[in-house]
């Protein structure tokens, strides 16, 4: 086993939508551990720099306008291979290109709003847990499942 901790993070538009808990529900019901969870508003210097390797992406702007534009849902994942298997959940960025069962597949139409951001490798998942939470806001526990799931 290869456990792992993930940065997952519900968007803006999922809380006004409330399906933030069928989200969460469908995580928890695959197996990860959620070791933080709250909610928050990015301010746009967190935002810039989360999102700094696309600052010369030509919808830099609009990212950042998006995920500051209301509350997020911010979570830190745990589980066997959580980073690759959470971006197996999240599904492909382009909701179009997202296959039906996962989560952008099912409560996404657009890429611009596609209501899931998951790190897409172990580099990224250290520095945006590092950026989002403080150390003592996580916190590791037993569910008694581990040979269930
Ligand atoms: S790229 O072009 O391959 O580097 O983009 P990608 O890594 O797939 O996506 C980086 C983040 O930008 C979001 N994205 C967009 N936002 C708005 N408009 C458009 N056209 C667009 N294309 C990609 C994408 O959802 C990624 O954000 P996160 O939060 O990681 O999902």
């Amino acid at each position: 086993m290869a456990i792992e901790r993930t940065y997952a993070m519900l968007k803006p538009g999922v809380l006004s939508r409330r399906i933030a808990g069928e989200i969460i529900t469908r995580l928890e019901r695959k197996g990860f551990d959620i070791v933080g969870l709250k909610i928050m508003r990015i301010s746009r210097e967190l935002a810039e720099i989360h999102y700094a390797e696309h600052k010369e992406k030509p919808f830099f702007g609009e990212l950042v306008d998006y995920i500051t534009s209301g509350p997020v849902v911010a979570m830190v994942l745990e589980g066997d291979q959580a980073i690759k298997m959470l971006r197996l959940i999240a599904g492909s960025t382009k909701p179009l290109e997202a296959t039906p069962g996962t989560i952008r597949g099912d409560y996404a139409m657009h890429t611009n709003v596609n209501i899931i951001h998951a790190s897409d490798s172990p580099e990224a998942a250290v520095r945006e847990i590092g950026l989002f939470f403080k150390p003592e806001e996580l916190l590791s526990w037993k569910d008694g499942n581990s040979g269930w799931i």
